[in-house]
């Protein structure tokens, strides 16, 4: 098990190693008993994590704040309108000094193209770690927390269990496609037989595919990507229908379009989780656009373990937060 983290980066999971993803939920779930048993965890008193919004957040921003207070530190929540960002002022300048302030820089930031840019180049320059809050390509706090999920309710061996990652009609916003992304590079290495299904328009990079089913070679799972939304309920173990934007293919920041209202029927419903297997776990990492990505039904159902899964944002990100912060450069 590793144990030295202080100072990494946490802005891809790729960029941790399998050992080192065990050891940060091996400390989520001792974090989350303490938590249950009213025991304190003051891992990290006195620090400081700033929490820089270019977006909205409800999960995100509130796990990251209720954490670092949980470890007695504080955070300081920084709408990145009201910074000198909005006159200019460069993510280098803006690292080296908040890396003189504090102890971590976490940082939301999910423009096509220029997000996870924009943390590398903050990386670059700052003296404590990178956190990524989500991104135009990765949310590895939303897919640790997913992982977690899925061992509290499937056991710790996840290999061969059928997990499909569906693209779902939403008219909210145009979504990142940095959940998707992440979950489709994580679960094979894990040993999940994964199944990305979307309609045509809406495919992830190709090197991400091509990743995924490396990962999956090296684990003895599978990746494949279909374009039929029974075939992905049909039998499956854990089902993420979620509405992703069609960055990869049109880079317009419209929302609806004619190619999206065309995809419709693209909708988690009582009818498609029969297709899948009885005990099959409804996952999504909200908030979800119902009545359009998914019905009540079935979000509000039996299967449904959502609530579950958002409450593991927390204690995944008092992990990350106690591995990696702690030392200054
Ligand atoms: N899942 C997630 O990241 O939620 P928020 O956008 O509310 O942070």
């Amino acid at each position: 098990m590793q144990t030295l983290f202080r100072g990494k980066h946490f802005i891809t999971l790729r960029e941790w190693t399998r050992e080192e993803i065990d050891t940060i939920l091996d400390v989520s779930c001792e974090l989350k008993r303490s938590f249950a048993m009213g025991v304190p965890t003051p891992l990290l008193p006195y620090q400081t994590v700033f929490l820089m919004f270019f977006e909205q957040s409800t999960r995100t921003r509130n796990s990251m704040e209720a954490g670092i207070t949980q470890l007695g530190g504080h955070a300081h929540y920084l709408d990145t309108s009201t910074m000198q960002i909005s006159h200019g002022e460069t993510p280098k300048d803006t690292a080296i000094i908040l890396s003189r302030f504090g102890h971590a820089i976490a940082c939301r930031n999910c423009f096509w193209k220029t997000g996870n840019a924009y943390l590398r180049e903050m990386a670059q320059w700052s003296r404590v770690p990178i956190i990524n809050m989500q991104d135009d390509l990765y949310h590895p706090l939303q897919a640790i927390a997913d992982l977690m999920t899925m061992r509290e309710k499937r056991g710790k061996d996840l290999r061969r269990l059928k997990v499909s990652i569906i693209w779902a009609f939403a008219t909210s916003h145009k979504k990142p496609i940095s959940v998707p992304l992440s979950q489709a590079l994580l679960f094979p290495r894990y040993g999940m037989d994964v199944t990305l299904a979307h309609p045509k328009g809406w495919e992830l990079p190709d090197w991400v595919l091509e990743e995924a089913r490396k990962n999956a070679e090296q684990t003895g799972g599978t990746f494949r990507v279909i374009h039929d939304q029974d075939e992905a309920y049909r039998d499956a173990d854990v089902v993420f229908p979620k509405n992703w934007g069609s960055w990869v293919t049109n880079e317009s920041t419209d929302v609806v379009d004619s190619a999206l209202e065309a995809n419709r029927a693209w909708k988690c419903t009582r009818e498609k989780m029969h297709l899948a297997s009885p005990e099959c776990l409804y996952m999504h990492a909200l908030p979800a656009d119902r009545g359009n990505e998914v019905e009540d039904a079935v979000i509000d159902g039996p299967n449904s373990v959502v609530f579950d899964e958002a409450e593991n944002r927390l204690h995944t990100a008092k992990a990350v937060m106690a591995l990696t912060m702690g030392g200054r450069g």
